[in-house]
């Protein structure tokens, strides 16, 4: 059984197609064992409270940098998660999580990396990049996370068609309706079943 963790600190519509999956049983092998917020008021908790997963909060306006890691790190260790999923969590995580938990963290990101990533990419931002730049095709990546932003291996990505008159809000949901909300599910999915490696900083599925 995969014991997975969910960091989300927005909407959380994410981690609902995580929790549909896993209603569907599209998810077998797995335990919702836990989401964590550093927000006190994310909506993510409240989905998480109505699948009846435990919800964690360690509010990062409460605390210093280093206090915050600190209680995020005892936090993730007393539960000793598989895996963690980073799922809209708008905060960098401690580079120790990293190192300690390498290859099994993983991060939905809203394009086809490594096409608008890294520092300052996130949310709207990201969409707004793509329509300046004129991109025809844009989509979604899940990744390993690593201690650089966006940067680890590549799990799984989906294409998205970017069309006429797009708004950054329109291509945001369609990005995640056509490909966010199926590939993290399915990344976790192929995980849980033990058909993802990684060799030399490449990701092999075999199924
Ligand atoms: C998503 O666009 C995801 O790709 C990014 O943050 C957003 C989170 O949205 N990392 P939600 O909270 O899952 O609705």
């Amino acid at each position: 059984m995969l014991k997975v963790a969910v960091l989300a600190g927005g909407g959380g519509t994410n981690l609902q197609a995580i929790i549909d999956a896993h209603k569907a049983g599209k998810l077998p092998d797995t335990e919702l064992s836990f989401v964590l917020s550093n927000k006190p008021d994310a909506y993510a908790l409240v989905r998480a409270r109505d699948y009846g997963i435990e919800q964690v909060v360690v509010d990062s306006a409460s605390f210093s940098r280093a206090q915050f890691e600190e209680k995020l790190m005892d936090e993730i260790e007393k539960r000793q998660p598989d895996l963690i999923v980073l799922a809209g969590l708008m905060i960098m995580i401690p580079k120790e999580l990293c190192r300690k938990y390498k290859n099994r963290i993983i991060n939905i990101h809203p394009s086809l990396i490594p096409s608008f990533c890294g520092k300052g990419f996130y949310g709207l931002k990201v969409h707004e990049a793509a329509l300046k730049k004129g991109v025809k095709v844009t989509g979604a990546t899940v990744h390993f996370v690593d201690e650089i932003y966006d940067n680890g291996p590549i799990i799984i990505q989906k294409a998205v068609e970017v069309k006429d008159g797009d708004t950054p809000e329109i291509l945001q949901r369609r990005v995640m309706e056509e490909a966010e909300w199926k590939i993290l599910p399915e990344a976790i999915r192929l995980i849980a079943c033990g058909s993802v490696s990684v060799l030399d900083g490449v990701v092999k599925i075999q199924n």
